[in-house]
């Protein structure tokens, strides 16, 4: 390891265990990568259709209050610029009226890591950008630690919008929102996912897993076939640092990937 990921491993607190035999062999790596769908993902429903005639209409279950400003939009087709307006403008359930804003996503276009979180939080909501917040920091010095800054990768939330009291999202606020990450993984085509924390994993994968069962192995995301890896979310990391060592092993996998 060089001294500058050293330093900033110290920084994080994280003590990197010397293994005496690699954690995943490259030949296992490259098996994760062109291994099947695992059986969780398998069971995934398409909300696109390859011929880009979708059924993904937002799905609306909410408050009639709230109904009847509802609109039914197929984003299947859309620009990324349309899909922003969209998502700016998206009014299919409740967390619309609680919102201060919508958090769509923040960083490089063409990016080869894409990092998916939960949902807004607090100080997210407040400045429309994902993890901003304590969390955030950390999730900035992890993307340092293998060699990335925020603005080189890209970094979006499985919710726009912020939950009340920061409570987990609900079913129908995720298949609401779903179309909205499926466009834009398809726009950006990331060359690796990674999804921090349960429930990122869980919405992403469509598995109900432990944690801890889904990290270090390779899964594809829907009909894309990007790789998705999961981790724990920073959120957990600052309340559980005896963790991070772990969550650095992820982020070595994430890091030999790419070759970064
Ligand atoms: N936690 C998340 O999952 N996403 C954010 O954007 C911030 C905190």
């Amino acid at each position: 390891m060089d001294k500058r990921s050293q330093q900033i491993l110290d920084v994080m607190g994280i003590t990197v265990w010397e293994m005496r035999d690699p954690v995943v062999s490259a030949e296992d790596q490259a098996q994760l990568i062109s291994s099947p769908i695992s059986s969780s993902s398998s069971t995934i429903n398409h909300s696109t259709q390859a011929d880009g005639r979708s059924p993904s209409e937002l799905d609306v279950d909410v408050a009639p209050a709230v109904l009847s400003k509802a609109r039914k939009i197929d984003v299947s087709m859309m620009s990324w610029d349309e899909l922003q307006a969209s998502v700016t403008a998206c009014q299919a359930c409740s967390l619309s009226t609680t919102r201060s804003q919508t958090v769509f996503g923040y960083g490089d276009l063409k990016a080869d890591l894409m990092i998916i979180g939960e949902a807004p939080g607090a100080e997210e909501d407040r400045q429309g950008l994902p993890f901003v917040g304590k969390a955030g920091l950390l999730l900035t010095e992890m993307l340092y630690a293998i060699g990335f800054t925020r603005e080189q990768v890209y970094i979006a939330n499985t919710l726009k919008c912020r939950p009340p009291n920061n409570r987990d999202p609900e079913a129908t606020e995720e298949s609401n929102c779903e179309p909205y990450l499926l466009r834009q993984i398809e726009l950006l085509q990331p060359k690796v996912i990674l999804a921090l924390g349960r429930v990122a994993a869980h919405n992403i994968l469509q598995t109900k897993e432990n944690l801890s069962k889904l990290r270090g192995q390779g899964f594809q995301y829907k009909q894309t076939k990007i790789p998705v890896y999961v981790s724990y979310h920073p959120a957990y990391l600052l309340r559980a640092p005896q963790e991070k060592s772990q969550a650095w092993l992820d982020l070595k996998i994430i890091s030999d990937l790419l070759k970064h």
